[in-house]
């Protein structure tokens, strides 16, 4: 039985749409990278770099996430990035994927959007065209700097808003609240973008509320917090306000301390619009598959939530809809 739902989940097509390209750098790659451009990192080995994979929280992640992200630098750096992960998405049947990028990780370090958005979509047209591989970009501000340095970062995407479909908010989530962004997200609304928010998964359901009421998004990223609070579920059941779960991204930041303890079953019992996703599937040990197998291995997951899980990150993507509803016809024949 769990075979079969194991077998079933990596032929089916799937979508995922919480994923941050800089948490898709394999060590390989960084040391890689770190060679290329004399960038020295603390680690000796890719093994070493694999062994400072254990953390604390959410805090201890971003840290090395941060570092990790330093050895990017020319346009082919991005471009090799993106193309490694959107050929793991052909080999597991990820048909379709929202990527997160955060340009201020860059530009703070003077590489412009002319260096890594020309790298990124590069490799998206060649995937689309190599295999028809579909994806789309959410550019995402980092919540522990400024709204005036999220405003400036907006400014200099106007070029690129054609190629770009969401914002997004990442980083450090306790003491940076959704609020904090109201007037960046509000700008990006007029320019007609899609909006996103990580909220909930260290943060309380406050700031789940704050991103619903005060940002606007569509999709809440994690969101796992929202259990706490009777009213927010009422209000994401009744407006179908789909969460973007990561459980392996949730065991290893310790906000659920075993994959049995997860909240994903109840959430989604709930009839919340709950999707899985990998999140940064370098650091926290496997892809969107992975993240699959996950829950069939340590949760009494049955076929038809597994099956439903599937279909919500058709339902919760930002795709037309004609070609959500061929996808979810693909799903729903794979019985
Ligand atoms: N949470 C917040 N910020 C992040 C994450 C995350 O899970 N991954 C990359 N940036
Ligand atoms: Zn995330």
């Amino acid at each position: 039985m769990r075979n079969q739902l194991k077998d079933w989940v990596l032929a089916v097509p799937k979508a995922e749409l919480h994923l941050h390209i800089e948490g898709s750098l394999e060590p390989e790659l960084m040391m890689q990278l770190a060679d290329k451009h004399g960038v020295n990192l603390p680690y000796s080995s890719i093994d070493e770099v694999r062994q400072a994979y254990d953390f604390e929280n959410l805090q201890s992640f971003l840290d090395l996430y941060y570092l990790g992200a330093s050895v990017l630098r020319d346009e082919d750096d991005f471009y090799q990035l993106m193309y490694a992960y959107l050929q793991n998405c052909r080999a597991n049947n990820v048909v379709h994927s929202e990527i997160m990028f955060d340009p201020q990780t860059h530009t703070a370090r003077g590489i412009g959007f002319d260096v890594f958005m020309p790298g990124f979509q590069r490799a998206m047209h060649q995937a689309e065209r190599e295999w028809g591989q579909s994806c789309f970009l959410i550019m995402s501000f980092l919540r522990h700097l400024s709204e005036v340095s999220a405003l400036a970062t907006l400014d200099q995407a106007q070029h690129y808003l054609d190629g770009i479909s969401a914002v997004g908010l990442d980083s450090s989530e306790q003491g940076n609240p959704p609020e904090k962004f109201a007037r960046v997200f509000a700008k990006a609304k007029a320019l007609g973008l899609k909006r996103v928010a990580h909220a909930g998964e260290e943060g309380p359901p406050a700031y789940v509320w704050g991103a619903a009421k005060v940002l606007d998004v569509q999709r809440i990223d994690h969101g796992v917090r929202s259990i706490e609070d009777p009213v927010l579920m009422d209000y994401l059941l009744a407006e179908q306000l789909s969460l973007t779960v990561c459980p392996l991204s949730n065991t290893k930041l310790r906000v659920f301390n075993h994959m049995q303890e997860h909240n994903i079953l109840e959430l989604l019992d709930r009839g919340l619009l709950v999707t899985v996703n990998a999140d940064d599937p370098s650091y926290f040990g496997g892809y969107l598959a992975d993240n699959y197998l996950a829950l069939i291995e340590h949760l009494p997951l049955q076929f038809d939530q597994l099956q439903q899980l599937v279909r919500n990150g058709f339902t919760a993507s930002f795709l037309p809809e004609e070609t959500k509803a061929k996808w979810l016809a693909k799903v729903d024949s794979l019985n």
